[in-house]
């Protein structure tokens, strides 16, 4: 089946900061995105594309932009109720909100109501594929994987890895743990557009026999993710050097069981030194960049062109419930407001590949999303450039793509997202 929309279109080529900005994307004023059995067939000018698809239905946007899904590389579904939880820090926000709210996905059911509630509120901000931390309890992911198979979603999650420092409510062992993700990995790795992450809590909560098993386990199955946390906090810092005082420091901890390498991925990466950067780009591993959650948080500042200068891949991340919106529009102007404060930038183009190839590129997953090249999933968003009066007005006074697109970035968030489109099916509709 053959379908065309049509709308301004935009998406990134290539990663800005490698390439003239102007060589990074291709943008269509007037353009034609044309899909066919949940792919994309072709993305140009209307004008060009048309006459070769004489009789095909079209969608028709006005005063819309066509983009890429957005590609969330951090987030946690058991957080969905406690986001925008008051006054503390890591660790013990972990202690006070966090492990009570994961402690109920014990109950199927309750995690079968929030996966539904969790992937509406994704979709409504635009976002089709996201590597999603679940609870210990395998219930929860796969109540969380059905749930995104009915949907047809490209999605990667993983069960957590956690045998210690943690209420007794939430912790497996190291052969428990091993065995459930193993049950999991067989049941849904690979399975329509899903994809398993092995998942250890962070280093604090899992004993070295747990993370050697899971790094075991890493090897084990062809294209596997491994997704944890690292570097977020600097008592969290510390608390691994008390933990693992045999290791160079927390990366080591991870690289010396295995876990690292590409579809490794790390949230935070917030206070890493150059021998860790260093590591990270030379294994093909990721960062998770979540600045909502490092100022929500008080965690502290990415540098993210140091870090992306040791070459390593970073994807945007929203961290839910540590950070505070779903919104990848909302992530990248905290973004752009990390970088003001350490007096770097962020080009909106720059921004834009990182909500969608370089998030792709991030997840080993640019053969198949994060942009229109014929081929890829038909994954992608119609943003409203009317979404609010304030919008309508100061979208209106932008005198080229780059000012629209950077307004529409710092002032958009879910009101911004008219459609979202999965496979190329519909699957958020904004005004219905
Ligand atoms: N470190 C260990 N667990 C978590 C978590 O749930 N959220 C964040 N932001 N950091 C963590
Ligand atoms: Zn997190």
């Amino acid at each position: 089946m053959l379908h065309a929309y049509r709308a301004a279109l935009l998406h990134c080529l290539a990663d800005p900061t490698q390439v003239p900005v102007d060589e990074a994307y291709a943008y269509f004023e007037d353009g034609l995105l044309v899909v066919a059995d949940g792919k994309i067939l072709a993305a140009g000018d209307a004008s060009e594309l048309l006459p070769r698809y004489p009789n095909i239905a079209i969608n028709e946007y006005r005063d819309a932009l066509i983009t890429p899904g957005f590609i969330d590389t951090h987030i946690h579904y058991p957080q969905l109720g406690v986001i925008g939880s008051y006054g503390t820090q890591l660790l013990e926000w972990l202690e006070t909100y966090t492990f009570p709210a994961e402690g109920r996905f014990a109950d199927a059911e309750h995690a079968r109501d929030i996966a539904e509630r969790f992937l509406d509120e994704l979709l409504r901000n635009g976002t089709t594929t996201a590597l999603v931390f679940g609870s210990v309890h395998r219930q929860s992911v796969d109540a969380f994987f059905e749930a995104a198979l009915a949907r047809d979603l490209r999605m990667i999650a993983g069960k957590v890895l956690m045998d210690r420092n943690a209420p007794d409510y939430l912790t497996d062992t190291p052969e428990s743990g091993y065995a459930d993700s193993r049950a999991l990995i067989e049941r849904w790795h690979g399975k329509g557009r899903l994809h398993y992450a092995v998942t250890p809590r962070f280093a604090p909560t899992s004993s070295p026999e747990q993370l050697e098993l899971a790094g075991k386990l890493f090897g084990e199955y062809p294209d596997l993710y491994m997704h944890t946390h690292l570097s977020e906090n600097l008592k969290e810092i510390e608390w691994v050097k008390a933990l693992f005082p045999e290791r160079k420091g927390y990366l080591d901890v991870y690289d010396h069981h295995k876990l690292i390498g590409p579809r490794a991925v790390f949230a935070h990466g917030v206070h890493l030194c150059d021998e860790e950067c260093q590591r990270l780009g030379e294994s093909g591993s990721a960062v998770a960049f979540c600045p909502t959650s490092n100022l929500f948080i008080g965690s502290g500042l990415f540098d993210l062109p140091r870090v992306e200068g040791f070459g390593v891949r970073v994807g945007l991340g929203t961290d839910v419930g540590g950070g505070t919106s779903f919104s990848q529009l909302t992530t990248l102007s905290e973004a752009y407001k990390v970088l003001q404060l350490q007096g770097k930038n962020l080009d909106p183009f720059k921004a834009l590949y990182l909500a969608t190839l370089g998030g792709a590129r991030a997840l080993y997953l640019d053969e198949r999303i994060g942009n229109f090249a014929t081929g890829k999933d038909a994954d992608f968003v119609v943003l409203d450039y009317k979404a609010t009066p304030l919008m309508d007005f100061r979208l209106s006074q932008a005198r080229n793509l780059k000012e629209k697109l950077f307004a529409l970035m710092m002032l958009g968030d879910d009101r911004a997202v008219k459609e979202t489109f999965a496979a190329g099916r519909s699957v958020h509709r904004r005004d219905h």
